[in-house]
């Protein structure tokens, strides 16, 4: 039996900044509701679609792992806002970064998709199926974003993250997952106007729209990705303190803190960018993990738990044992296109359009 030992890492970043003072200009709220409430204080809106989020971060990963695309089986994306349904976005990353080898899929379980994903790719490579892949996880959420709405305008944000795994002899990788998904409570979380449940034949479409019941998802969030986490360290027959870093899903800080206050973990010993990025549904855990490396929080070997929740209700927690190296092999370089844009540019015309 192989493990899947991770490689490569990744991110990409649009420019585009949207403060919440910027966002205090197009509808009622302030800075000081949401980095009170939330713990955002910015996000980075997208000029470009998910596949080029993806891609960029994608390349970044395979130059951090000294790998060429060609060399890839499998890409993996896991994404909610897709370029395109039909073909699949994970076609078209496939193509830009030339991965020419690979197979090329979409995943979707919404804020708990890369992990997801990543259980998914490290169980091929574990049973021998495939050898690399690329795992993504990349957002263009503000695209669903209905700007008139301040609950849901100030919550979210665009972005990518990827990793490269291989086949490798080294006890490293994904090594004890849990996934799940309570249905039954879908509905307390999800995205209007946009699917074939839309009755298209007999009333207009109106714009998309994210609606969600927030108390009820916070507590849901809390209680859902504890519960994983203590799951995952009975399979993996850890305690609490073998673990040195906790990467959560960034989907508001006192989510994040709750977690951290009932898993007793120290605050260096927890990785938080959410006032940097918002949340970026499955992009925030690979976003986390890539700069929890650049800032040093993750050491050779170090035991990492990560865990996420999101739409379905699907949840997700993962025991990651790192490898040896914790830097690139080739420095990241990867960009996107430049736009000339700002964050508030970019959103003005999107919410002219809302009702
Ligand atoms: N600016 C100013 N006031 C606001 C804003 C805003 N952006 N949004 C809501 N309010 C007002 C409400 O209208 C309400 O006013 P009222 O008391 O006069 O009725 C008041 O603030 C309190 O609203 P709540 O929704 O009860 O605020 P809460 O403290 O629960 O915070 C939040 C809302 C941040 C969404 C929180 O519930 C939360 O983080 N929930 C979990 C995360 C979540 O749902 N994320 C979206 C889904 S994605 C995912 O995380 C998996």
């Amino acid at each position: 039996m192989f493990y899947a030992n991770i490689t490569g890492w990744g991110k990409c970043l649009p420019p585009a900044r949207l403060t919440n003072h910027d966002i205090s200009q197009v509808v009622d709220t302030s800075d000081d509701w949401i980095t009170t409430r939330t713990g955002i204080r910015e996000r980075r809106i997208s000029h470009v679609s998910t596949d080029m989020l993806a891609s960029t971060a994608a390349m970044n990963a395979l130059d951090c792992a000294g790998l060429d695309a060609k060399d890839i089986d499998l890409v993996l994306l896991a994404t909610c806002s897709p370029s395109t349904l039909v073909a699949n976005t994970a076609s078209q990353v496939q193509q830009t970064i030339g991965a020419k080898n690979a197979a090329a899929c979409d995943v979707n379980a919404a804020c708990s998709g890369f992990l997801y994903a990543l259980q998914n790719a490290t169980a091929q490579i574990r049973t021998g199926m495939i050898k690399r892949a690329v795992v993504i996880g990349a957002e263009r959420m503000t695209w669903y974003v209905n700007w008139q709405r301040r609950d849901s305008a100030v919550l979210f944000g665009d972005g990518a993250g990827a990793v490269v795994l291989e086949a490798s002899d080294e006890p490293s990788g994904l090594l004890a997952t849990k996934t799940g998904c309570d249905s039954e409570d879908r509905d307390i979380l999800h995205i209007r106007n946009f699917g074939t449940n839309v009755d298209k034949y007999n009333a207009p479409v109106g714009p998309s729209d994210i609606l969600f019941e927030g108390r009820e998802v916070f507590k849901r969030a809390v209680n859902g990705m504890t519960g994983a986490c203590d799951d995952v360290l009975a399979q993996a027959q850890l305690k609490l303190e073998d673990i040195n870093v906790l990467i959560p899903h960034q989907a508001n800080l006192r989510i994040i803190q709750a977690i951290q206050s009932k898993l007793k973990l120290p605050d260096d010993a927890v990785m938080v960018n959410i006032e940097n990025y918002g949340n970026t549904s499955a992009a925030t855990i690979p976003i986390a993990l890539c700069e929890a490396l650049e800032q040093g929080l993750i050491k050779p070997k170090a035991n990492i738990m990560s865990a996420a929740f999101g739409a379905g209700l699907t949840w997700a927690a993962s025991y990651i044992k790192w490898g040896s190296r914790v830097t690139p092999i080739i420095q990241p370089s990867h960009q996107l296109t430049p736009s000339d844009k700002s964050g508030l540019e970019l959103i003005t015309n999107a919410s002219k359009h809302c009702i």
